[in-house]
């Protein structure tokens, strides 16, 4: 997968469906080649170097006029020595100086893949699924080496970055900026998509037209956001779902990020994407080594579906771990939306009762039942039951809910503190705050400083406690404010600008502890719903709560905009009550059950408040759910119909054989005497004679029938039916087509 031509100094990472090539210039910097659709492995590539004399131009050596750094395609670009645009890396000196100079030393080659010490990232189980390039650099005056490292994937089109620091001087250096990937393409001629919103409405699918000068997208939030998923992709403009060429690029991490794409005057295009500069400074001390956080790029020539099922396999596969990876997730129901902070032990006991008629497997208990929390002004800290709620604690009431046939999940806040608790009033100064400086509260909560470790111990204990005594199988691990006036009282000045880091490290090494010592606990992560929904959360939470808006129609949205990188797995997704408590919207509970089937899936409602026909919906509902969840997890997944553009929103999941496939189509709103429609599908076999099976739709048809003319969709509109409007005639409705290859 790694061809290297030793004379032309090139190096090809390649597979069946991706290429990528870099080469040494003659002055010992990096450059680029490629990125794209396959080319020969053996061939011979330094002609696609492009340079050319221009004016006011500043050129590498005196006598030159044709090399400049400016109009080179580079592969980790330094500033200040003929580049203006912007750099990969900013390295300062003790002389003040930011000037860097990286020279090609050597190449490692290695089967398989390197862990990244204390951050999440992809990982082989087998070495032959991968194999790793490392690229040593060195800066001669700062003593500075720098390794590249490229690690591409055998079955997928995916290729991972991580870039690695060693300080060999004597003297500290400071790093400024080290983006994770940089990659300079050809030309400009694509637009950027990215995955932006606010709370409750989180990763809209945004498409803009690359321009001269900057796109980018980012936090200095201290999580990944609800603002901006730390995610881009490039498209032609004429790329659709599933044709043309498609370039995704996603940073394996929670905290601060920046993706960015800069075109320059001539068309070239230069992609980078990292921790976010503002911000950040990382003390390389002598002796001390720096690794950013992995990236991972992605090319298909199936358009953007294509991208975002490299994506899912990865994630899915090879970035999520361990017991349940590959297992299907429990049905859950979780009493928040029911209850809020208000209820006691007896009406969790009924609570869950009910939800166990329905066949629901995991009965998870949300905020306030702990310390003094009524409200959101008090208790966190404090991870002991609050006994006027719960008399028998978290022991009891969990082994009541085992008794009942069911597991008990827990949810809690790690990182956050109110100050009525017992945890603020015995350590004041283990929150993140400037000194002299008011600090601003977000839900009336203070972030813990997780860069101190005997921060994190202390929540690891209370935690560990919990679990060792209660018998508790998943917690909900949610995040509910930004980080502000970031400093931290315990560490010097020159290394405040380490903080923002460091104290997403702490974030992981928490939850690799806790995974360590409760291998089968399943996490799942919420950051009030989706504020913190990225690659690195995946790597310890395989599930992730969307967003705190559980509105059917608006969850549409939600999910196809997280479904451009991630998997169906990963998609926390509950059917709540109506009217919605975010949107005020009736949508049929069919609808509700259908959208949030597509997902990791629970109920969130207190289901002793539903008629009798509606509870008959819901063991439905959860019975078909089980008969297909392997599968809706593990299926490939095509996106159909976009609610961001018209009044469907439809998307596939097909076994990877062909064999069978669920789709799911959603109107929102009626229509009056609309056309006739159909729907082509994907991933079937052209000459298979599939089953379809609906609410009132039975027929055969080929595969190649239904991708070519398509499915024939039952969802007539009112006045195309004698009794006028019947129930296919409802706002919000929805139906689940079953093709069953005969
Ligand atoms: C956040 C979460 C919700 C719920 C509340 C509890 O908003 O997103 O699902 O857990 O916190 O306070």
């Amino acid at each position: 997968m790694i061809t290297i031509n030793e004379k032309e100094r090139t190096f090809h990472l390649h597979n069946d469906r991706v290429s990528y090539l870099l080469y040494v210039m003659d002055s010992g910097q990096l450059g680029h080649l490629y990125f794209g659709k396959p080319l020969q492995p053996e061939g011979s590539y330094l002609h696609m170097v492009e340079k050319s004399h221009r004016p006011m131009t500043t050129y590498i050596t005196e006598g030159d006029l044709y090399t400049s750094y400016e109009h080179l395609r580079q592969e980790y670009p330094c500033y200040g020595t003929s580049d203006y645009r912007y750099p990969a890396l900013e390295v300062r000196g003790n002389d003040g100086s930011t000037l860097c100079k990286l020279e090609y030393q050597r190449y490692e080659l290695l089967q398989g893949k390197k862990t990244l010490e204390g951050l999440p990232a992809t990982y082989v189980e087998d070495d032959s699924e991968a194999e790793t390039l490392e690229i040593y650099l060195r800066d001669p005056l700062r003593k500075l080496t720098v390794v590249m490292s490229y690690t591409i994937f055998r079955d997928c089109s995916a290729i991972a970055r991580s870039v690695r620091f060693a300080n060999e001087g004597e003297e500290s250096l400071f790093l400024n900026r080290a983006m994770s990937l940089s990659v300079d393409f050809p030309d400009a001629d694509y637009e950027s998509v990215q995955l932006s919103g606010a709370w409750a409405r989180e990763r809209s699918v945004k498409v803009r037209t690359l321009e001269l000068g900057l796109t980018a997208v980012s936090s200095m939030r201290g999580h990944s956001s609800h603002q901006h998923n730390p995610f881009l992709a490039l498209k032609r403009k004429h790329t659709t779902e599933h044709s043309g060429d498609a370039y995704g690029f996603s940073l394996v991490y929670s905290g601060n990020f920046l993706a960015q794409a800069e075109v320059d005057n001539y068309q070239v295009l230069r992609v980078m994407l990292g921790i976010n500069p503002f911000g950040f400074c990382w003390k390389l001390e002598p002796g001390s080594t720096f690794t950013t956080p992995e990236a991972v790029m992605v090319y298909s020539d199936e358009g953007l579906n294509g991208m975002s099922r490299q994506f899912h396999t990865l994630y899915r596969s090879r970035l999520a771990r361990g017991y349940w990876r590959e297992r299907e997730r429990p049905v859950l129901i979780n009493n928040w939306e029911a209850t809020e902070f208000d209820y006691v032990e007896e009406d969790l006991i009924r609570f869950a009762q009910k939800a166990r008629e329905c066949g629901i497997e995991l009965f998870v208990l949300d905020d306030g039942w702990f310390g003094s929390r009524n409200n959101d002004r008090s208790g966190l800290g404090d991870w002991k039951a609050n006994p006027a709620k719960l008399p028998n604690g978290i022991e009891g009431l969990s082994r009541r809910i085992e008794e009942l046939g069911m597991k008990f999940g827990l949810w809690f806040e790690p990182e956050m503190v109110n100050r009525d608790s017992d945890l603020f009033r015995a350590h004041p100064d283990y929150i993140l705050q400037t000194p002299g400086r008011s600090v601003s509260h977000g839900r009336n909560q203070f972030v813990l400083d997780f860069s101190r470790p005997e921060v994190v111990d202390e929540i690891y204990r209370q935690l560990h406690t919990l679990l060792t005594h209660a018998r508790i199988s998943y917690i909900k691990w949610d995040m509910n404010r930004s980080i502000s006036e970031c400093y931290s009282t315990v560490w010097p000045t020159d290394q405040q600008g380490e903080i923002f880091h460091r104290h997403i490290l702490g974030v992981y090494d928490l939850h690799e502890r806790l995974l360590q010592a409760f291998p089968t606990l399943l996490i799942e992560s919420c950051s009030s719903g989706g504020g913190r929904f990225d690659p690195g959360m995946l790597y310890y939470a395989p599930q992730g709560w969307l967003s705190d808006n559980s509105d059917a129609a608006e969850r549409l949205k939600i999910q196809y905009g997280t479904s451009l990188v991630y998997p169906v797995s990963s998609m926390g997704a509950h059917v709540s009550a109506c009217p919605n408590s975010q949107v005020g919207r009736h949508t049929p509970l069919e609808t509700r059950g259908n959208v949030a089937m597509t997902g990791a899936f629970g109920y969130e409602l207190d289901l002793n408040r539903l008629s009798p026909e509606e509870i008959e919906t819901v063991k439905q509902q959860v019975a078909f759910y089980k008969q297909n969840r392997q599968l809706l997890a593990r299926g490939d997944f095509y996106r159909l119909l976009s609610p961001f553009e018209g009044n469907f929103a439809a998307w596939e999941t097909a076994e990877p054989d062909g064999s069978r496939a669920l789709v799911t189509v959603t109107r929102l709103l009626s229509e009056v005497n609309g056309p006739y429609r159909r729907l082509p599908l994907r991933g079937l076999i052209p000459d298979r004679r599939y089953h379809i099976r609906s609410r009132y739709l039975s027929y055969d048809a080929y595969g190649d029938e239904l991708m070519q003319f398509g499915l024939m969709l039952e969802d007539q509109s009112s006045g195309q039916m004698i009794d006028g409007s019947g129930d296919t005639c409802q706002d919000f409705r929805s139906l689940i087509y079953e093709v069953v290859g005969r």
